[in-house]
């Protein structure tokens, strides 16, 4: 027996946006393994693929007889001709959205201002701003139709707490809190609920696109500590989905224990 009780996911469909990797891949095996059908979004075909594999695999060891389908779908969240084009990839019996889990985004770069190339700047907003965005304008208005539904925002420390060398992300963060602490309080008087995960240091392919493909200074970013992992922030994601349908978790900080702010880290023994 579980403490844990994810049994009101049985069944459910969730479309997870960057499930190529990292936060996004290791949410979906966790729901996966909760019995759930998926939708799995990214640019990545190859990688979609394999993360597909992997929710196959676990939701086959879980013995669940619900749910179990997951599809990939390649879409560029910043491409809004394909975001209003998503529902002719969707297979037919994956239509009824019941969780959207808004997860691509990225930085790239440590610049400061005025020396920030403008496609950087434009690149982020598009995929963390106005990529998440444009997928809950887009699910939302069923949501609302249906009386029922699911936002999990992945906000971050960033979206809290500005840092030198992070003008654009944390301003791209800050965004996403706005915008889902806005929503949140328009749907108030609906049983749609809205949720915002904000994690600290996850080790994944974050760094290593923030330092354009440089694994060692990204593995110098975790020296010393330990991280978060995809699977930790997965854990809040499928526990905030899971809860009864009257509950809201509206916000979840994350830190490892090695870290207390964006900036304050302790590297060394405990
Ligand atoms: N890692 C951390 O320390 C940390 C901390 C706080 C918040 N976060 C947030 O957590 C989320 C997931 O990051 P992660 O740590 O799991 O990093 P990751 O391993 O690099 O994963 C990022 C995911 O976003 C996808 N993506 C990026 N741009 C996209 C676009 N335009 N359209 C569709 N998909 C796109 C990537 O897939 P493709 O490349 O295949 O498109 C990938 O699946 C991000 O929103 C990030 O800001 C991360």
């Amino acid at each position: 027996m579980s403490v844990f009780n994810a049994s009101r996911l049985l069944g459910k469909t969730v479309l997870i946006t960057g499930a190529s990797s990292g936060i996004g891949a290791a949410t979906a095996v966790l729901f996966a393994k909760a019995g759930t059908n998926i939708l799995l979004l990214a640019r990545r075909e190859d990688a979609l693929k394999s993360v597909q594999q992997a929710c196959v695999a676990a939701h086959k060891a879980s013995g669940l007889k619900e749910g179990g389908e997951f599809a990939p779908i390649q879409l560029d969240v910043s491409d809004k001709a394909a975001v209003a084009a998503l529902w002719s990839k969707v297979p037919g019996s994956l239509r009824q959205v019941d969780i959207l889990v808004n997860n691509a985004g990225y930085v790239v770069g440590r610049e400061h201002v005025g020396d920030i190339d403008e496609a950087v700047i434009e690149g982020m907003f598009a995929t963390n701003v106005l990529g998440l965005i444009g997928m809950t304008q887009l699910l939302v208005r069923d949501f609302k139709a249906r009386k029922s539904g699911h936002i999990i925002n992945i906000g971050s420390v960033a979206g809290r707490e500005p840092y030198v060398g992070g003008s654009i992300y944390t301003a791209t963060k800050h965004a996403v809190n706005a915008f889902t602490a806005s929503m949140m309080r328009e749907l108030v008087d609906t049983p749609i609920r809205v949720t915002e995960i904000q994690p600290g240091m996850v080790e994944t392919e974050f760094s290593i696109v923030r330092f354009r493909g440089d694994t060692s200074t990204a593995k110098s970013v975790y020296a010393g500590l330990e991280p978060l992992t995809g699977e930790d922030i997965a854990e809040e994601i499928v526990w905030a989905a899971s809860r009864p349908p009257h509950v809201n978790i509206a916000e979840v900080l994350v830190f490892p224990v090695q870290q207390a702010s964006a900036t304050i880290v302790h590297r060394g023994p405990l």
